[in-house]
């Protein structure tokens, strides 16, 4: 990459705490902020897979631009009190501040009729998906964001605003995210902003299921004609992220290639 093509540095000298992120999309969010200069903290469960992420940031990085002390690996369940505090708490001894903290983690345990549905698995989708990510913005907001400001963003999907029929108590937690986000930027605000994003499939693990059949088959029904890649989502967290987006907060944005202009 020459030096001309760089992305801009427009988030230098901000730090990023991103959970979830040792593949899929936390990782494409963490390479996106660090490529713009934030310094990034990334989270997740099996400590061995997030060094490997880790190093994949730093060595992925551009030979102009020096990434190596600009990226901490915290691992730790998200749905732990312990863990959240832990990742928040070193993200600030290391890189002396917390601007932005993107809730990514995501579980869905749970598919098919909510009538036959496991009432502790739904407690997990819930507690991950919905309560730890109130738990993050709380140990952000004592920690830094309360007296400097800052910038959530939370990663929902488009079905938490329409129904899918299959993936329905993760849809409700979801959408339970979607009216948080509403919540915490009336309360936060102005200083912190809060923005949600509704990706609908994006190509990870997490969603190879949805797409088993066949890429072609399953976006179909898209405008875009393709599924997600975790840059599309990335660029969009970017934006909300950056100063470019000062007068958005409370919002949730569809990143879906078109699929819910379908009707
Ligand atoms: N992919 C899609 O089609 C799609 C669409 C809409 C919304 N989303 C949302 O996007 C987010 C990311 O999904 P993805 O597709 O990128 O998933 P993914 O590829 O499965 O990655 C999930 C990441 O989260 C970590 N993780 C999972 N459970 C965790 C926990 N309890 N505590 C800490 N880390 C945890 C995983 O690492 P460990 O296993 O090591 O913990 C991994 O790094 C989720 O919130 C998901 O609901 C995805």
């Amino acid at each position: 990459m020459t030096t001309a093509s760089l992305p801009p540095q427009d988030l230098a000298g901000r730090t990023a705490l991103i959970t979830g992120a040792s593949r899929g999309i936390g990782l494409g969010i963490a390479a996106e902020l660090l490529s713009r200069g934030a310094n990034v903290t990334i989270t997740a469960r099996k400590a061995d897979q997030l060094e490997v992420a880790g190093k994949q940031l730093v060595e992925g990085g551009s030979p102009a631009v020096d990434l190596g002390p600009r990226v901490l690996t915290v691992a730790g369940n998200a749905g732990s009190a312990d863990s959240r505090a832990e990742a928040v708490a070193r993200t600030v001894e290391t890189f002396g501040s917390l601007d932005i903290l993107v809730n990514n983690t995501g579980i869905n345990p749970v598919f098919g009729a909510l009538m036959d549905a496991d009432l502790d698995g739904v407690r997990k989708i819930f507690d991950v998906n919905v309560v730890a990510a109130l738990g993050f913005v709380q140990e952000a907001y004592k920690a830094w964001m309360g007296e400097h400001g800052g910038n959530v963003v939370n990663i929902a999907s488009v079905a938490g605003i329409r129904s899918s029929g299959v993936i329905s108590a993760y849809g409700a937690s979801k959408a339970a995210l979607i009216r948080l986000t509403e919540e915490l930027a009336w309360q936060l605000g102005p200083s912190i902003r809060v923005n949600a994003v509704a990706p609908a499939v994006v190509k990870t693990k997490f969603a190879e299921a949805l797409y088993a059949a066949g890429e072609e088959e399953a976006a179909s029904g898209y405008p875009m004609k393709r599924l997600g890649e975790p840059e599309d989502v990335a660029k969009l967290v970017g934006f909300l992220v950056s100063d470019a987006a000062s007068w958005i907060t409370g919002d949730t944005i569809r990143v879906d290639g078109g699929s819910l202009a379908t009707g």
